[in-house]
């Protein structure tokens, strides 16, 4: 077999020259270009076995003349890598008709595998592949963030938007599981049908079914009138089940029947119908571990785990954290809030957060900070305020032998005292009664094992209000066990 040629086209000299080395000893030819001028050159030449080019050169952007090269060597594999790194240039990449997409930094091996695969493959011409849609921008896909962490989450993506897999996105609360399902459906195929989202923690156990599959009149008491489910209003697009591992057992029993049949039948119905969507599944527990506690069902699992994605907690892309917080920032500003900047420590100051309750928390913060400080410029004293004068989880030593009002009252007089001839920060309300529902929240799901039902029941709230405090007060639910 004659050797194969691969032509590397990228302005920095230094990757130039790590990728001639590296693929030089696999074996292959390398040709190396600085700008897509002399690329082009050798394509329209016909010379090249496999492209790997960087996005932005010096005369031009790959992805003006991709279509070109599709066009004039349809057989031409091509890889695009890019530290341009945001979902658009992954999905351009993809939508163009590039092979594959590498965020830079790239591992090599990575890229030495790949090649290799790519090269033994018989040429695979590529269809001609669906439009985005039109005047999307940057704008039009609020995914910021550009980490490592989230590199391998638009690869992905990218990959997914010409299919119609099933997809389970896990991820700690707040991490954009939703935001991420939307995204799947808005640059799928099936995106001028309906997404449609339902969450299984939000409804009663025993209406679960109804919600999904719709009920006929009088099918249980209560049911006045035949209504249509969630399968039905997202015919022809994407039913999203977030929440999917609080789905109660005998309702999982009957949505893996209609996955595995195509069919469903309404409550209290008989004819069964044809159900065509695409489903994307989400959750922040562990279905392994409720599937070892025999509370979630496995074949359900691999039906709905098609394609995993995780989403990376924000303490491991804490790179992305500027990027969020002036996202947010602008966002609030969109809003009618007053302009506001976020200092350099006190960016710095963010992130070193953990955050805990990941980018919601992020989010809720910054339009705190929109919201209830005069100053134009956020700086490190505020955010000290906000999120570190809160304290750890559990907070103080507190109540031995006072009573709780004693306590909390010294507590309030040595923080105004702590504040000597001013005021502390605005929105001390909220962070009063946040200090006092923390503890609250926590030690009553504590006394209930986890169980939100029965902590809802002792704390005299319904459960929805305290699904919602638990997510605004970022507690970390660890249910079942111990
Ligand atoms: N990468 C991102 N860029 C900008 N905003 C984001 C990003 N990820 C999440 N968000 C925002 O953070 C908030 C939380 O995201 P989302 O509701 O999708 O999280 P979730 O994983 O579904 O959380 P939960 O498990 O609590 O339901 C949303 O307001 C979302 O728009
Ligand atoms: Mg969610």
């Amino acid at each position: 077999m004659s050797t194969q040629t691969i032509l590397v086209a990228d302005d920095d000299p230094a990757i130039r020259t790590v990728l001639s080395q590296a693929l030089g000893r696999q074996g292959y030819a390398v040709k190396c270009a600085s700008n897509v001028a002399t690329l082009w050159n050798w394509i329209e030449n016909r010379q090249g076995d496999l492209v790997i080019t960087d996005v932005v050169m010096p005369d031009e952007n790959i992805f003006d003349i991709l279509p070109l090269i599709r066009q004039t060597r349809p057989e031409l594999p091509v890889i695009v890598m890019s530290a341009q790194n945001t979902l658009l240039t992954a999905v351009t990449a993809t939508e163009q008709g590039a092979y594959d997409y590498l965020p830079k930094p790239f591992d090599l091996n990575e890229l030495t595998a790949m090649v290799k695969k790519v090269l033994s493959q018989a040429p695979v011409t590529n269809q001609a592949s669906p439009r985005r849609p039109s005047g999307a921008e940057e704008t039009d896909l609020p995914i910021v963030g550009r980490s490592a962490a989230m590199q391998d989450v638009y690869r992905v993506m990218a990959r997914l938007m010409r299919t119609d897999l099933t997809v389970m996105i896990t991820g700690e609360s707040g991490t954009g599981k939703e935001l991420i399902a939307r995204a799947l459906h808005d640059y799928g195929r099936r995106r001028d049908k309906p997404f449609v989202a339902v969450n299984m923690a939000a409804i009663p156990r025993e209406l679960i079914e109804s919600e999904l599959f719709g009920h006929e009149k009088g099918a249980f008491t209560g049911a006045a009138t035949k209504t249509a489910g969630r399968f039905e209003q997202a015919e022809g697009g994407t039913l999203f089940l977030d929440e999917i591992g609080d789905m109660p057992f005998e309702a999982q029993t009957r949505l893996l029947r209609v996955l595995q049949e195509g069919e469903f039948t309404t409550v209290g119905g008989r004819a069964s119908r044809k159900t065509d969507v695409r489903i994307i599944a989400a959750t922040n527990r562990d279905l392994r571990q409720l599937i070892e506690q025999g509370l979630f069902r496995e074949d359900l699992f691999y039906r709905l785990n098609v394609v995993p994605m995780r989403l990376p907690p924000l303490r491991d892309r804490r790179d992305d954290i500027p990027d969020l917080a002036r996202h947010f920032l602008s966002e609030a500003e969109k809003t009618g809030l007053p302009r506001k900047v976020i200092d350099k420590a006190a960016m710095d100051l963010l992130c070193q957060h953990t955050w805990p309750g990941n980018i919601r928390e992020l989010e809720n913060l910054v339009r705190r900070l929109a919201a209830l400080y005069a100053e134009d410029v956020i700086d490190e004293e505020i955010i000290r305020a906000e999120i570190f004068e809160r304290g750890p989880t559990g907070g103080s030593p507190a109540v031995e032998s006072e009573g709780l009002g004693e306590a909390v009252e010294k507590h309030l007089a040595q923080y105004f005292d702590m504040h000597v001839g001013g005021l502390p920060p605005p929105g001390l309300y909220e962070r009063v009664l946040r200090e006092v529902e923390l503890p609250l929240i926590e030690l009553s799901l504590k006394a209930t094992k986890g169980n939100q039902i029965k902590a809802s029941e002792l704390l005299g709230v319904n459960r929805n209000t305290l699904r919602k405090k638990i997510r605004e007060l970022d507690i970390e639910v660890v249910r079942g066990v111990k």
